[in-house]
């Protein structure tokens, strides 16, 4: 699959996955293509712990209720280190962001899916908790979750506005 196939093809996958173990090779390949994005100043901040322990996993489909979580055979948890890189500026949002959609590229071009999971980490310490059970430095914050594996079900990709919609040559509106 070339790029353009590959972000076409990716889109959020929340149902159950099919009971086969993601080999640490591949998970080793899709988060190294979260550690190539590019981040402010290159500071690298956004950190990632690869989840395939089955008492671990089951501990965070304990913490977060959701079909992908309650069966994915490995979890990424997203964090970052909320250091100032740039004139006292820290881009902890933005290094993780880019970092995360270059998993999920990669997490669909080696024929897995996965969902971007934010929302449900910022309500009752769920972020918190999650960083507790992995270790996660107190100081840094869990951002992202990103259960994946093999879909069960085909996927599905929503609709986008079209071009005129959202992007412009030279001038907003055209
Ligand atoms: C910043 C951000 C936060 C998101 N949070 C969640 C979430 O908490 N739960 C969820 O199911 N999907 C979440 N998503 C996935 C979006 O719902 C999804 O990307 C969007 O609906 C477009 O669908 P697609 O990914 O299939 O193209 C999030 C995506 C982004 C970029």
């Amino acid at each position: 699959m070339d790029l353009f196939e590959v972000i076409a093809k990716r889109h959020s996958y929340r149902g159950p996955f099919a009971d086969t173990p993601v080999p640490r090779e591949d998970l080793r390949r899709i988060v190294q293509a979260g550690i190539q994005a590019p981040s402010a100043v290159n500071g690298q901040v956004a950190q990632f712990v690869i989840v395939d322990d089955p008492k671990l996993l089951a501990e965070i489909a304990k913490i977060v209720d959701r079909p992908a979580c309650n069966t994915a055979p490995a979890i990424i948890v997203c964090f970052t280190d909320n250091r100032e890189v740039y004139k006292g500026i820290a881009f902890p949002v933005e290094d993780c962001a880019a970092s995360v959609e270059n998993v999920l590229l990669a997490v669909t071009a080696l024929g897995y899916a996965s969902v971007w999971l934010d929302g449900v980490l910022r309500v009752n310490d769920v972020a918190g908790q999650i960083g507790r059970l992995l270790g996660v430095p107190e100081a840094f914050t869990v951002r992202i979750l990103l259960p994946l594996g093999a879909a069960t079900t085909p996927g599905k990709q929503k609709k986008r506005l079209p071009f005129e919609k959202r992007a412009w040559f030279n001038r907003y509106g055209g």
